[in-house]
């Protein structure tokens, strides 16, 4: 426990740069392929399938309005597609997860990173297998900045870090067991961070930004900073799916599911000396909860700073200019999120490998819909992921707990549907036209179908 640094991914470097009608476009080539780590010093290799050889994949960040073209070439061991979860890309280029590139065959990504800054992340889409391809490690946080962003002094560099949150386990010779425990979900008994079983991290003793990923496939955390004394240090969310929020929202824990983020701003600075302990107490119920996954990281906090510049005060204003969606108060659709059978789960009653039927929303292209997502029960819950859109989460019924503080402070791209719980979500359907997939990003519920499709179309003249 706490024995080893946490990883820092490596930043991607585009392969050149050209202009093109006064547009900056960066090309990447990323490959597929199968590769081998040492995760456990003492024991034997892990084998993953992962972006360049790393799990997680190397962190891009990409100024806004830089255009990239990413070309992933597949390697790997079976067929791949790819998402960049959180980008509103044109439909032909977001992953559908039959569009697979099979073994040997590479496809073009566009991407135009017109969003403001926020921190979103790629994986595997392959239809029907995407939860394994995440946990072998086709996954990796891409990050878009602004200058608006930049302005606030947040703090930034090697006090700028993100956190991919992950469960797995591992057999006695150090390699990874195969994430099919139980087949409604997967709950791993050992926790990791940027691909490291519960690392330490070093740390200055003053204020960092933490940019939490939950690319788990099955697993939400209740996270909280404790000190040695076991007491909960407060802390500020700062930005979510979508980017920064109005203000900095403070909290003592925060409740992240497969396919969120959220970014905090952590002040180590009265615990020098000190470590703290980055705990996670949301127990899962449907299984016999292993011994140390209510631990996920350590922070070793040193004595000096060597930098104290971007470490004031966070700004009471972030973001004065988040795209709200307009009002409405009509619910244009009402999708229950349901298990079909032993193993399958659907949407209305649909899955994803109904092609004829699949496509259950029409938004015309540019407007506005209230859909209101429900949870018909059973213990499993379903974070929701509608691609494409920023939704705002405008109210949680039916169970035991209202919108968070946290959740209404930004736009989001996935919202969790805890039993028995009906979540409204508002959200503006464009700018593109194109067919979309939406989905529980409880990565063995969506490989088991509950998964489906909306069409944003073209208004007629
Ligand atoms: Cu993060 Cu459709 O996925
Ligand atoms: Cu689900």
């Amino acid at each position: 426990m706490y024995q080893f640094p946490l990883p820092i991914p490596s930043v991607a470097q585009p392969e050149f740069t050209e202009t093109i009608d006064g547009r900056t476009v960066q090309f990447y080539s990323v490959e597929i392929a199968p590769f081998t780590t040492q995760v456990y010093p003492n024991l034997g290799l892990a084998h993953l399938v992962g972006y360049n050889g790393t799990a997680p994949g190397a962190t891009f960040y990409v100024p806004k309005g830089t255009e990239t073209i990413i070309r992933y070439l597949n390697n790997g061991e079976q067929s791949a597609a790819v998402h960049l979860h959180g980008s509103y890309t044109h439909s032909v280029w977001d992953g559908w997860a039959s569009d697979e590139m099979q073994v040997g065959q590479w496809k073009d990504y566009y991407y135009p990173n017109s969003e403001s800054a926020r921190a979103i992340w790629y994986h595997d889409h392959a239809d029907g297998h995407t939860a394994s391809d995440a946990y072998y490690g086709q996954a990796g946080v891409y990050i878009i900045y602004d200058p608006a962003e930049d302005a606030l002094g947040l703090p930034s560099g090697k006090y700028d870090v993100p956190l991919a949150l992950s469960d797995k386990i591992y057999q006695s010779n150090g390699d990874l067991a195969a994430p099919s425990n139980n087949p409604i979900n997967f709950f791993g008994d050992t926790i990791e961070v940027n691909g490291q079983p519960w690392p330490y991290m070093a740390v200055e003793p003053r204020k960092y930004r933490l940019r939490f990923v939950d690319m788990s496939l099955s697993r939400p955390y209740n996270l909280y900073f404790a000190d040695p004394s076991g007491n909960w240090i407060p802390f500020q969310v700062i930005a979510s799916d979508s980017g920064l929020f109005g203000g900095p929202v403070s909290t003592n824990d925060l409740t992240i599911s497969m396919g969120e983020r959220y970014e905090v701003v952590i002040d180590f600075s009265s615990y020098a000396g000190k470590n703290i302990t980055l705990g996670n107490n949301m127990q899962q119920t449907q299984i016999t909860e292993y011994t140390n996954t209510d631990k996920v990281m350590r922070f070793v906090v040193g004595n000096t700073v060597s930098d104290s510049s971007n470490n004031g005060a966070v700004p009471s204003t972030l973001n004065g200019n988040i795209q709200w969606p307009a009002a409405r108060t009509t619910v244009d659709h009402t999708f229950n999120f349901q298990m079909g059978g032993e193993s399958t789960w659907t949407i209305n009653g649909v899955d994803f490998s109904d092609a004829n039927n699949r496509i259950l929303a029409r938004p015309p292209q540019g407007t506005v819909e209230l859909w209101e997502l429900h949870h018909t029960g059973g213990p499993a819950v379903h974070p929701v992921h509608i691609h494409l859109v920023n939704m705002q989460v405008i109210s949680r019924t039916g169970g035991s707990r209202g919108v968070l503080p946290y959740e209404a402070a930004g736009l989001k791209d996935v919202v969790l549907l805890e039993p028995g719980e009906t979540v409204r979500v508002l959200a503006f359907y464009g700018p593109w036209n194109g067919v979309y997939m939406f989905h529980c990003h409880n990565l063995v519920h969506e490989d088991n179908t509950m998964m489906d499709a909306f069409n944003t179309t073209i208004l007629s003249a």
